[in-house]
């Protein structure tokens, strides 16, 4: 009997052979030289591997070809509600707002981030939710996030649940990253952690590769992996217990973004809304984000790589806009049960897993480690955007970029932290010269100096405004002035 495994030498036995079976015989290759211990590691990965999945990807996914042209005959831009500023309904707004309000005083709604990616563009050591990322405090990320939890939980009087989605590589790290930190003020018994699922990556013939003699190359199931991670490690339960039925989505990786948004929780509920999301207009028609089309009247939201060049580069004739022009940044709304309905076990809703080649480290017929220079294996991965095609009534929502999208994806460059430092200081400018503070800046809005606004003191223009306004001493704002 293995204790471990909890798994009887007859099923261990029966667990090689089911991968021998399934030609995936070489991940047990090195099986026989293995101790005891690193026997046990090995089976109790193999044994949380869904071959017939495997099985399906492959052959779906790495031995065709899928490269086939898409007929674009019945594709068209998404609609989505216009934000203010673009031409949309205010009084439509004030009412989403009021309603998103009381949704949240009912305390219907739980924070919810996914950080469970690997963070490889960024190159950081630890979870990126840890990354600093403010100009002068050098907050992390999940501080960031904590603190506009915190404020909106004071605004609405009432406790509203984060959950944390990690990962097997980051989730102690970044269990401990809270607990050492205490929760950034929140408290500890209102943040849930759990891990998303895991996939073996393949080489180009579908073989699941090995990283070492005891151990398969693993690696996180994408964002899409959320929904099923909901439901299995009974959050999604826990949320029911508590009255919540609707559950904010976002990623790790935007400092900028509102997780707790009444106006888009209104025209969720308004819209009777299964799923929906954000967009922000396309900065440039070949800026790299997914766009919200209606593919045969369903919305979807198209990987920019896949937007066909004639679509990307179409122009409204009227207007001169972009047609489509409607850029996803990750952030939902997803309503209780239907996360239970997608990341449920029924194919009728299941998730896609779509292909990305990656540079995978694994071990050759000899053992040997092999760092590739270049693509050598496939890493399976859903994404939480395709649950849009199953949603009733999905609804898509402007915001505007400035506002709230300037994420943290690459050392350097654009979408770095150096790009999204500055985004947080032309924001934080904006709502000082609303307030009628003379900031010099340069033609993009950047002031010549750092400073910070915590979201303590003010999480939105209009928090902002307010809180100026009753200062008895309003701060002089100068290199390092900190306004919490
Ligand atoms: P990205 O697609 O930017 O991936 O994730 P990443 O892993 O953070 O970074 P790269 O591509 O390796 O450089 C977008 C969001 O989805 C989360 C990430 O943590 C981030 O918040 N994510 C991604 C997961 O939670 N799990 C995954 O399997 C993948």
């Amino acid at each position: 009997m293995n204790e471990d495994l909890n798994l009887p030498m007859g099923d261990s036995l029966a667990l090689r052979e089911a991968f021998e079976r399934a030609g995936q015989g070489q991940v047990f290759r090195f099986f026989d030289r293995l101790d005891e211990d690193a026997r046990d590691r090995l089976l109790k990965q193999a044994s949380e591997i869904n071959l017939a999945e495997i099985d399906r990807l492959v052959r779906e996914l790495v031995l065709t070809d899928s490269m086939v042209e898409p007929n674009v005959e019945n594709w068209q831009p998404a609609p989505f509600i216009a934000a203010p500023v673009h031409g949309g309904d205010l009084n439509a707004w004030r009412k989403a707002e009021k309603m998103g309000g009381e949704a949240l005083r009912n305390g219907r709604v739980a924070a919810f981030t996914v950080a469970g990616g690997q963070g490889t563009r960024l190159g950081f050591d630890g979870p990126k939710g840890s990354f600093p990322a403010t100009p002068v405090r050098s907050k992390s990320l999940f501080q960031v996030f904590a603190e506009k939890i915190l404020t909106a939980s004071n605004r609405y009087h009432v406790a509203i649940p984060w959950l944390i989605m990690t990962s097997g590589d980051n989730h102690e790290s970044t269990v401990r990253f809270f607990t050492e930190n205490q929760f950034f003020g929140l408290e500890s018994q209102g943040v849930r952690f759990f891990q998303q699922g895991r996939m073996p990556a393949v080489d180009f013939a579908g073989k699941i590769l090995l990283q070492k003699p005891d151990g398969l190359a693993l690696s996180p199931d994408g964002h899409g992996g959320s929904l099923r991670a909901l439901a299995r490690s009974g959050s999604l339960d826990l949320l029911k217990e508590s009255g919540i039925d609707i559950i904010s989505y976002f990623q790790v990786d935007n400092p900028l973004l509102q997780p707790i948004d009444p106006a888009f929780i209104g025209f969720h509920l308004m819209g009777e809304s299964e799923m929906s999301s954000k967009m922000v207009c396309k900065a440039n028609p070949t800026e790299k984000v997914g766009v919200f089309c209606l593919r045969e009247d369903q919305l979807e939201v198209i990987e920019y790589s896949d937007l066909p060049e004639k679509l990307t580069l179409e122009k409204d004739e009227s207007s001169g806009e972009l047609r489509y022009r409607a850029g996803s940044i990750a952030i939902h709304l997803i309503s209780r049960d239907f996360a239970r309905q997608v990341g449920g076990d029924d194919p009728r809703f299941r998730l896609p897993f779509h292909r990305a080649d990656k540079r995978v480290t694994a071990i050759d017929s000899e053992g040997r480690v092999v760092e590739p220079d270049s693509p050598n294996g496939v890493k399976f991965e859903m994404f939480a955007f395709d649950a849009l095609g199953f949603a009733k009534n999905p609804i898509v929502v402007e915001t505007l970029r400035e506002d709230e999208f300037s994420p943290i994806k690459n050392a350097v460059g654009i979408d770095s932290a150096e790009s999204s430092r500055q985004d947080q200081l032309r924001q934080w400018t904006r709502w000082l010269k609303a307030a009628g503070e003379d900031i010099a800046t340069d033609e993009t809005g950047l002031p010549g100096f750092s400073f910070e606004v915590s979201p303590i003191f003010a999480d939105s223009k209009q928090a902002f405004l307010e809180r100026w306004k009753n200062l008895e001493t309003r701060p002089a704002i100068a290199e390092g002035t900190y306004l919490e």
